[in-house]
This record gives structure tokens, sequence and C-alpha cells, in this order.
């Protein structure tokens, strides 16, 4: 049963698309003090999941989080913002529910930070709705929700290829060299991607001639070999006379207002940009179309960056700043004067008040950008989705957005951002996948083998081990950092093997993804969530349930040549070196060491149940499944989901078959 309890006068924001009458009782679970603060008990017991893109655990006790997305290339323990804002929990224990906090502004957990047993909950105005949501169980919770916030975006199925990414890929060469190399090394790839540098100047909607001198050619050329090239679209469009976009957007009204009703301006990677208001349907209805300048090339996949939006400055904080450094380097600087000269600089980025000096135009009303900030990314990937639907209606375009809110998921999947080759982000990674599924969003990964920081090649194994699990699997790092295109590495074969186990995985992936599209279902799910009577299940942070057939545990600590594992029931292991050399083994319920060599895949197929597994293939486009063999406990069968792939309504082509 779901309830929705309405505070003030909330932003319509879209997240819910089922219209629910404002319940007469009084808030069940919470205390509010009706200016925004809502406070829970926390019995010793209680779990409590969710929160989306989030750092910590898949049990959210014991940190103060704060919804404000945020362009944080940071995600350490003590973080308390990222990319995302996914504002539902579902509480599991003395009570069991689930609350859905839709506010668009900035928005605090405390869950149980500040006192061990409290829950607080604070919007920064009384101005939203809150859901409660209560049922049998999670999954039903989960599935309550879901069913409110709309059916949750299905890629194209290219898009579950493995993809290579990297931000410092020049110019076409470049890429040819990329495809060239991996197909040398035998391992399959689907798509390459293209960053900033792509663009002239860093300009949307523009490709620098003298790097890409024919990109039209360039997409073919890839298409012949199976691979698709996906651009990087940002959000701030650079001032510049004469770049039509940036005039268009002025003639038209297009862009974010300041207090003088003047167009902001912040500056990004372009320098001085505006930031179109993606809140007005008008806005996103050109920017939308811009769209099209790529895809009359052939492209048929994007990812939308630096929307959250990202502001590296904005002009009069940058002056003053000036101007106070001026003052502070005057003199001989002591360690007072030296950390406010540091702290002033290192503050210009995603400077908070920055976010309270623009304004979008919604139906003639100036509204200020702070109060709705976390709409912003969704919006972006809004304008596109819905463009392209109107302009290549046959077919489904990839989409994926850096910044996100609850009601994205329709539009599009998420990467988790700038991550780092660091061995604790494969956990973070994993633990974020549950809460993502809770709020809707399917098709997400991280950036495999580590954004920033310098990757290693066990770092890189592992990760690959973790990451042919996720839908969205690419490889991608940041400019000057290592490079880890998978050809690089002494042990090529480990890894070509790894990608090819995925690509033999992919039926499986798909199917399950569609399942839990079609059905507002979880794909991966905490171990609790199906085992709700195991005491231990409930404590663990670093396996999950994939789909209704696998549990996945990997290696996330250097050197380990293997790690602990729990198993709620009997299961059946799988270790795989190969997608034709594996051996299996059944493990009863229980405690249980597994050693896993650097070169090895292990994953668990449940008791009684088995998975479907292809031939591998160079490419999605040679995906067959015509030839699938079922792997795990023989009796078994499987329910295989299945559509032609590029069908904007999946279930226009669906096949439910049993194998
Ligand atoms: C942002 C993105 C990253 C990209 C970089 C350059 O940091 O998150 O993925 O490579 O910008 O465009």
């Amino acid at each position: 049963m779901i309830k929705k309890y309405v505070y003030g006068n909330p932003f319509p924001t879209d997240a819910v698309v089922i219209e629910i009458e404002p319940a007469a009782d009084k808030l069940p679970f919470f205390e509010t003090d009706n200016q925004g603060g809502f406070t829970y008990s926390l019995s010793e017991d209680d779990i409590v999941y969710g929160l989306g893109e989030q750092i910590r655990g898949i049990n959210k006790r014991g940190w103060q989080y704060v919804s404000w997305n945020y362009d944080n290339p940071n995600h350490q323990e003590d973080t308390r913002s990222l990319y995302g804002a996914h504002n539902f929990i579902i509480v599991c224990g003395a009570a069991t529910f689930g609350a859905f906090f839709d506010y668009a502004g900035k928005m605090e957990f405390d869950i149980g930070y500040t006192k061990r047993s409290v829950m607080q909950i604070k919007a920064a105005q009384n101005d939203l709705a809150v859901y409660i949501i209560t049922g049998e169980n999670e999954k039903d919770i989960v599935k309550q929700f879901r069913e409110i916030i709309g059916r949750s975006y299905v890629p194209p199925l290219w898009a579950f290829g493995y993809g290579q990414s990297r931000w410092g890929y020049k110019n076409e060469q470049d890429i040819r060299a990329v495809a060239e190399q991996y197909k040398a090394a035998g391992i399959p790839l689907d798509s390459i991607y293209l960053d900033i540098d792509y663009m002239e100047h860093y300009k949307d909607f523009t490709v620098d001639k003298e790097r890409f001198p024919d990109l039209k050619k360039l997409v073919k050329d890839m298409k012949t070999q199976g691979i698709h090239l996906v651009p990087i679209i940002d959000a701030g469009v650079k001032i510049e006379e004469g770049y039509e976009v940036y005039e268009e957007g002025v003639r038209g009204n297009y862009f974010c207002k300041n207090a003088d009703s003047e167009d902001f301006v912040g500056a990004v990677w372009p320098g001085r940009v505006h930031f179109p208001d993606f809140l007005q349907s008008e806005t996103r209805k050109w920017f939308g179309k811009k769209y099209t300048v790529l895809t009359k090339l052939g492209i048929d996949g994007f990812w939308n960056d630096m929307n959250e939006p990202a502001i590296f400055y904005t002009e009069d904080r940058l002056a003053d700043t000036c101007a106070e450094i001026k003052k502070l380097t005057a003199g001989n600087m002591g360690i007072n004067e030296y950390f406010t000269f540091t702290g002033m600089v290192a503050g210009l980025n995603g400077n908070m008040g920055d976010y309270d000096k623009f304004y979008h135009n919604v139906d003639g009303q100036m509204v200020k950008h702070s109060d709705i900030h976390n709409l912003y990314g969704m919006n972006m990937t809004r304008s596109a989705f819905e463009a392209l639907q109107e302009i290549c209606p046959e077919k489904r375009t990839l989409f994926f957005s850096r910044s996100s809110y609850i009601g994205a998921h329709r539009y599009g999947g998420i990467w988790q951002g700038d991550n780092k080759s660091w061995w604790s982000h494969i956990l973070q990674s994993m633990q974020q996948l549950p809460a993502l599924n809770m709020a809707g969003f399917l098709f997400i990964g991280s950036d495999t083998g580590g954004f920033g920081c310098d990757t290693t090649e066990d770092l890189m194994l592992r990760w690959l081990q973790y990451s042919l699990f996720t839908p969205l699997f690419r490889n991608h790092s940041a400019d000057g950092t290592r490079e880890q295109e998978l050809y690089r590495f002494d042990n090529v074969n480990a890894a070509a093997e790894m990608i090819k186990i995925r690509y033999s995985l992919i039926p499986y992936l798909y199917s399950e993804f569609l399942k839990a599209a079609l059905n507002n279902e979880m794909m991966f799910k905490p171990l609790a969530f199906d085992f709700p009577e195991d005491l231990t299940a409930k404590q663990v942070e670093d396996q999950l349930l994939l789909g209704n057939e696998l549990m996945i545990a990997p290696v996330y600590k250097q050197n380990a040549q293997g790690r602990y594992v729990y198993l709620p029931e009997e299961m059946m292991l799988v270790r795989m070196q190969s997608c034709n050399d594996y051996q299996t083994e059944i493990l009863p319920q229980g405690h249980h060491y597994v050693n896993i060599a650097l070169n090895e895949l292990v994953f668990f197929i449940r008791n009684q149940r088995a998975i479907p597994f292809a031939q591998t293939a160079e490419n999605t486009t040679q995906t067959d499944i015509h030839s699938l063999r079922l792997l795990g406990y023989s009796g078994s069968s499987y329910v295989l989901y299945w559509d032609n792939g590029s069908s904007p309504n999946p279930e226009d082509s669906l096949t439910v078959s049993t194998l």
C-alpha cells in the first residue's frame, strides 16, 4: 500500500508518474516538525537500505548523507554527496516500510550519525511529498515503488557489450588504434567512447575537423567492425559569438537567468558557458533536437556529463577570490592566511552559493536553481531521450548520464562517476547496485579499472571479474593516468578471457535485465531480500544476488588469492578460466573460504537453478541465443526473456521461453 503525505507546496519533480491522492491521516512511522524535518527511532537491529548512488554500505546506518547532486571525484568514507539524489529508503526491522522523500532541493539523511538510534531526515524547506509504502517484504515494497515511478529505461542490446573509453583519445587515429589493438588481441568490443576531445573547443554538437576530419566515415568504418562510437555531451554551452548553439540559445531564451534576468554565466571545460534551462519544455525540445547533429553521422549512443550542473567557477566569485588573494599574498602569509588562501581557491569549484544565483523559468515563474537543483541532470537526459524518440522512433538510443534524480531512470542509465583506481572502489560500486535498482536505475556500472589514479594489472583483472556482471561494462580512465586498455597489460589473455565470458553471459544478463525492467524488480539484491529469515545474510555487505539464479562475490583486495563467502543455501560454485574451461562444485550452506586465482572468475549458481550460457562472440551482433546451453544444476530450467534488442518498446518483440 502506498500513501502520500504533502507538506507545503512541493515542486512537481515528475518522479512519480501515477496520480495518488494525498492521505488525510497522520504520517505513520515518522514524527515531523512541520519544517521539513522527519524523525524515526531506530531499533538496534533495524537495517536501512537505499539512497541509490551514495557512499558506505548496503546498510546505510551510521553516517550522514546529503542529497545534493555534486561533481565530486572524491568518493571517500567521509563524502556526503555524489552525483545523484535518490531519496528512497527501506527500513527493515521492528517495522518494515519504504519512504520516498520527493524533494528536489538539498536534503539530509542522518541515519544514526548524530545519535546512533535516531534517523533524522531534513529537507531544506517544508515543501515536499512523502510517500510511505508498506508491503509483504522488501521486494514487494520496491515493486510497488517502481510501479509508481514508471518503467526503467531499456538500452539497445549492443550497450551490454564491452566498451573502451578514455579521456585522452585525441583524434581519429587514436580511435582506430584502439579498435585495431582490441581486434589484434582477440578481445571482443562493442563500443568506443568519445570524450570531450572530439569537440571543437569543448563546444557541444561540434566536431573538431582537424582531429576528426570525417566522423561520419569513422562511425561507418567502426560499425562494419561491430563497434559503436559513443560521444559525450556536456551541460554547459560555450559563450562564443558565431557558435550556433550559443546564439540560438540566447535568441530563444533557452538559458538559465541570473537575478537581473540576464543569461547566467558559469565556467566549465570550455571556459565561460550558459546553462540550458532544462526545466523548460521548450529548452528540452530545442537542446534534444541538437543531438541530430551527431545521429545524422550514424551515432546511436550518448553519455551526458557535467549535468549536476558542475560549475568550476563563477566570474564574480573568481573576481572576489582574486582580490582577496591579492590582499592575502601582499604580506608574509602566516598559517591562517595560507589556509584561507587554499580554501578560497578550492571553494571555487561547485560552490553551494553559486547555485543560489540562477533561476529557471517554470511556466512563467522564476524558480531559484538551488530549490530544484537535483532535477537538472534528469531533465538534460529527458531532453535527449524525448527528442530521440521522435527523431529515431524505430530504435533505441543509448543514453546514460552522470547526474540524476529518481525519474531519470525512465530516460537512461547512469555511470557511477569519477571513481579512482582504488581497491575499495570495487566494493563501493557493488554496494550501490541494489540501492540504485530500488530507485529504478537498472542500466548502471562503474568506470572499470578506475577513472582517477593509476591502475594496476591485478586491480584491472579483479575489477573486470566484478564489472562483467554489470549492465554497463565500460573501461574508462582520466587524462594523465596510466593507460588501461586491456591490451596494454602483461596477461592480456586473462583479461581477454574475462571479456569473452561476459559475452557468454549476455543472454542471462540481458534476460534478467528485461525481467527487472518489465516486472519492476531488482536485478541486484542484497542477500537478505531473498533470505529474510537468515540473520547472517542480513549482515553480508560484499556479495549480491544477481537475478534469480546467481550470487556474485568478487575479490576486492590486493594480493588476496581468495575470500570468505557466505552461502545462505547450498549453491554450485563455478570456477572459470575461460568459457570452455571451467569446474563446478556443490558447496553446502554456510561459511567457506574460496581460493580464487587472479585469472579465475568465480560465481555461484543458486540451488536447483541454471543459467543460459552462450558461445562467446566478437560483439553483440554475433550473440547467438539459438545455441545456448544451460549451466547449473541438472534437471533445472531457465525462463529466458528476449527481444530484438532495439525496438523502442521491448514488449513489441518480447519472447518468453523456457530452456
Ligand atoms: C568528467 C566525467 C569524466 C570525463 C571528464 C572529461 O570528469 O565524469 O568521465 O572523462 O569529465 O570529459
